[in-house]
């Protein structure tokens, strides 16, 4: 490393779980233990540029992250820059480093939107860009993983699956696979959670007594949510997709203390779908780590779900995604 800095560029989608990750493996190594099935929001970016200057030693200049123009803390990021510190030795650049990293994401973050998976995912690929690190996508899904394991996810496009104790993802379909699948985000609130999804996870895993049937559960849930989104049959994907996230929250509200991310506004979107769906209309929802609703259905469905939304839910902010293709990313 004879420069004094080496800079590399990524932009990333979210990774929106249709069966979820909840819980990790005890241990060290970020592992989930429970598959996911999960597909890129294209029309939410995360945008990151890093700078990575040469170091006398290991830690003489801390790593900095800043996310929309928030600084974050560190601790949070400490295996992820360990393996690639691991990495970068291996690849035969033997000087220690520290890394810059600024996020622009165009949606909020820590607020239930899959933001580190976009944002680990990047910030794995800007940093294999700058250090011109010869990668495979799998390796940096590895890598982001260690961040965020459904970053591990975001790394590609299209719709993806995570299995339970995998150190990485793969891709199930492109994002031209079934071209009329879309996506509505709708914000409900834009605030930081309270908790965060690593400690909400850990608090479930110890404390709550459905724990073991969730595991056993999802099991089955994503692998006929693979066989569903395989028939492109939107009726049964939307029905399992329902199932994890109620799952999910079944441990969550179980837990002890109890988490809950929900707001009134979230359960006012769950019963405008269930009215939707007694009407015909194919719609289905599903949640994470925050009280945001997100909704899968078809293009067609589209122009009647956002009339009904906007008159039922009118203090939300509605977004409509489609497939994401994969991310991008350069050295600059
Ligand atoms: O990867 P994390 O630590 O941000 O956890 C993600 C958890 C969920 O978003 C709730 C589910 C998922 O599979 O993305």
């Amino acid at each position: 490393m004879k420069q004094d800095y080496f800079r590399g560029w990524a932009l990333t989608n979210p990774s929106l779980a249709i069966t979820k990750y909840w819980g990790k493996i005890e241990g060290l190594g970020n592992y989930p233990a429970t598959p996911s099935l999960a597909v890129g929001l294209a029309e939410l970016t995360c945008e990151t540029e890093v700078k990575i200057t040469p170091a006398k030693k290991p830690g003489a200049l801390p790593h900095k992250l800043c996310i929309n123009g928030v600084f974050q803390d560190s601790q949070r990021f400490a295996g992820f820059f360990e393996e690639l510190r691991v990495l970068a030795v291996s690849n035969g650049i033997d000087v220690p480093f520290s890394v810059y990293a600024n996020s622009v994401c165009n949606f909020p973050v820590a607020a239930g939107i899959a933001s580190s998976s976009a944002g680990f995912a990047a910030l794995a690929m800007a940093c294999v860009q700058a250090l011109g690190m010869d990668l495979s996508l799998r390796e940096i899904s590895k890598l982001s993983r260690l961040g965020s394991a459904s970053a591990a996810r975001s790394v590609f496009g299209g719709f993806t699956f995570l299995g339970s104790g995998k150190g990485y993802a793969e891709v199930l379909h492109d994002a031209f696979f079934w071209p009329d699948f879309r996506i509505l985000v709708v914000e409900v609130d834009q605030g930081k959670k309270k908790i965060s999804s690593r400690e909400a996870m850990e608090c479930t895993r110890k404390t709550s007594p459905y724990y073991d049937s969730w595991l056993r559960e999802s099991l089955k849930t994503t692998e006929h949510a693979i066989d569903a989104l395989q028939r492109k049959d939107i009726e049964c994907l939307g029905r399992l997709a329902r199932h994890s996230y109620m799952g999910m929250f079944a441990t969550m509200l179980s837990a002890q203390p109890p988490i809950i991310y929900w707001k009134p506004e979230s359960l006012q979107v769950i019963h405008v779908l269930d009215s939707l769906r007694q009407e015909g209309l194919p719609c289905w929802e599903t949640m994470d780590a925050g009280p945001q609703v997100k909704i899968f259905c078809e293009a067609s469905s589209v122009p009647f779900l956002l009339d009904r939304l906007k008159f039922s839910v009118p203090r939300t902010k509605i977004r409509v995604c489609t497939v994401a293709q994969p991310p991008q990313m350069k050295q600059i």
